[in-house]
């Protein structure tokens, strides 16, 4: 499973590629409305950053054929563009479009919430699919069984179009996310910390430098 960033926050971006651990970066325009400057300047500096790997980028139209002119505009960007289109029959229109063109712009369904909504986003030509799992947590739903049963279907229906796992909220979603056989887990860089963080290996780690100070001071190689 590749793990994508879900911000748009540069710092956060800079950081979490230090380590080596993620493939993309998701944003959307709550994530974008956080930070500071202008959208296209921001949005070139991310796509610069990432270097190649997929930016997923949002549009605020609702029509079809406004989704579709917004589209070109913002793959027009820079070529790691992917385009995210929230779920719906306008959103449908608009991918089968961009996608049935001569220059394809691919396009990340998002805001899917049933195994229905994502069967149609695959038919339509989705370059990704965005399952939201801790909204539906919010609910008081099981947001990383339906990651389990979109999979179970995509497999069964040899349907290969990737799934970005995403409204990830701690390190179980990621875990379960995972054995689902998602493809992708686009995480908050809050996520990603928590993933990486455990009380007893920074438990471990007091205790072998304390041992060894005891036996051997400051010494070092
Ligand atoms: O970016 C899409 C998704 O990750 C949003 O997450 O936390 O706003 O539900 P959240």
């Amino acid at each position: 499973m590749q793990l994508f960033l879900d911000s748009a926050n540069v710092d956060e971006i800079k950081e979490s590629l230090t380590w080596g651990v993620i493939s993309g970066v998701t944003t959307n325009p709550t994530l974008l409305s956080r930070e500071e400057g202008s959208f296209e300047p921001l949005v070139r500096k991310i796509c610069s950053i990432m270097a190649g790997d997929p930016v997923s980028l949002e549009v605020l139209a609702t029509t079809a054929e406004a989704m579709v002119g917004e589209a070109e505009r913002l793959a027009a960007l820079a070529p790691n563009v992917v385009v995210k289109i929230p779920m719906g029959v306008e959103g449908l229109k608009a991918v089968h479009c961009l996608r049935c063109r001569e220059h394809k712009v691919p396009c990340n369904v998002t805001l899917v919430f049933s195994v229905n909504q994502a069967i149609l986003a695959a038919r339509a030509g989705a370059a990704y699919i965005s399952p939201f799992v801790g909204r539906l947590d919010d609910i008081g739903w099981d947001g990383a069984a339906l990651v389990e049963e979109i999979t179970t279907v995509f497999r069964r229906q040899q349907i290969d179009t990737p799934i970005i796992a995403a409204s990830i909220r701690h390190p179980q979603h990621v875990q379960r996310i995972a054995a689902a056989g998602a493809h992708i887990a686009t995480v908050p860089f809050s996520v990603l910390k928590q993933m990486a963080a455990h009380p007893l290996t920074s438990r471990g780690i007091e205790l072998f430098l304390a041992d060894w100070a005891r036996s051997h001071g400051e010494e070092r190689l």
